[in-house]
């Protein structure tokens, strides 16, 4: 454990020891059904009532505006869902891009046999999507446009602003939804203030607990469940409440948002240091994500390797990495992100995502530059020989 080097952090985060004591101390006296009318059930809906409050703090919204679910799939899921079902004459054009998370592009293209135009925005590069190529396609018929804060692959930062000023422009009924998983607790998001209507949110991405997210839904729009029965979650999310979820989710919140400068910082510069290390010390690579892409994940590609192989010879180091996404890393394709950046095959295939937290330091960096100047040269593939 003490000389482990966790560099996999956008796939999920080790939470704060206070967010694992808070839900210990949670799940023992705080066991009640938050539904109860007793005395129990009552102290439980006060410790959610508490969590919702700080998470409506750190995005600047009211907690009437926050809903909690499973995590940052279903908050997507029921932020696309949740609006569309109930809202057929606000349009059957709907808008996305080729750079989301699987749990968005999912839904999409789910709905796409189902009576709606699906457009998928393409991205440059850097995984930046055009402003000229969404004014052309959203119209007066475009209900819902998606879109990534931060990508999970790469860590590009979406142009939210510019995008929510050209749909006022075209269409000020388009509702936006933004998959802020990779962003939130570690920039700051202010929805409301940026036009944004519907926010996906995941605790284990900022050292919380897993099995726990949230979304932040403009009070003005009428939404429907995708889960029903009790009617838990002002009717939006049925389901007796993870209260020890919920509650460490609220601390993880509490603790990130107190240092989210700092954090940013600190990681800032060990990206710094770790990208001018790898400069001096490596040959035949390329830097995948943008120069200005988050701090928290830097993707590099590796010239003559197979992503899988360097991953397992870290992880005999005991420094652990991901290949593309951790979500898609299980299922044996090309990186969906990668192809819709213009990363050629022989690029893809070497590319490993280092992500970062502000447990991290610079004597993990330095010691993971040194693994891979001793493994790389010992599995890249020879030149062949000719006669
Ligand atoms: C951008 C993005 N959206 C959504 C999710 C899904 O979140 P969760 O794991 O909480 O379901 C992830 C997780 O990797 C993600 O990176």
């Amino acid at each position: 454990m003490k000389n482990e080097i966790f560099l996999d952090n956008s796939s999920t985060t080790k939470p704060y020891d206070d967010v694992i004591d808070f839900m210990s101390q949670i799940s023992k006296e705080v066991y009640g059904n938050p539904s109860s009318l007793h005395t129990k059930g009552i102290a439980a809906e006060r410790e959610i009532k508490k969590a919702r409050q700080l998470i409506a703090d750190s995005l600047r919204a009211q907690s009437n505006e926050i809903i909690f679910t499973s995590g940052g799939t279903e908050s997507n899921n029921l932020a696309i869902r949740g609006y569309l079902n109930p809202n057929p004459r606000k349009g059957k054009h709907i808008i996305t891009t080729t750079v989301e998370h699987p749990s968005v592009m999912e839904v999409y293209q789910s709905l796409a046999g189902k009576g709606y135009t699906v457009d998928y925005l393409n991205v440059d590069n850097d995984g930046i999507i055009s402003i000229d190529e969404l004014k052309e396609k959203i119209n007066e018929n475009t209900a819902l446009i998606s879109i990534i804060l931060v990508n999970n692959e790469v860590g590009s930062i979406q142009p939210i602003e510019q995008l929510v000023r050209i749909k006022n422009q075209i269409n000020k009924n388009t509702v936006i939804h933004v998959d802020a998983v990779q962003g939130y607790g570690k920039m700051e998001i202010h929805p409301k203030a940026l036009g944004i209507d519907l926010m996906s949110l995941s605790s284990h991405k900022i050292h919380g607990p897993k099995g726990i997210g949230a979304i932040f839904m403009n009070q003005s729009l009428k939404m429907s469940p995708i889960i029903y029965g009790g009617g838990q979650e002002s009717m939006l999310r049925s389901g007796t409440e993870n209260v020890p979820g919920i509650c460490g989710f609220g601390k993880a919140v509490e603790i990130s948002f107190a240092n989210i400068n700092n954090n940013h910082e600190n990681v800032r510069k060990l990206k710094e240091i770790f990208v001018n290390s790898i400069m001096e010390n490596i040959e035949k690579f390329k830097i995948i994500s943008p120069i200005n892409a988050s701090p928290y994940i830097l993707n590099v590609a590796f010239e003559g390797i197979k992503a899988e192989v360097l991953l397992h010879h870290l992880e005999e180091k005991s420094i652990f990495v991901s290949t593309g996404s951790a979500c898609s890393s299980r299922k044996n394709i090309h990186s969906r992100v990668l192809r819709s950046m213009g990363v050629t095959s022989k690029y893809i295939e070497g590319a490993i995502r280092f992500s970062f937290s502000h447990f991290n330091t610079e004597e993990q960096i330095i010691k993971t530059v040194e693994a891979l100047v001793d493994i790389l040269p010992r599995i890249r593939k020879k030149p062949k020989l000719t006669n």
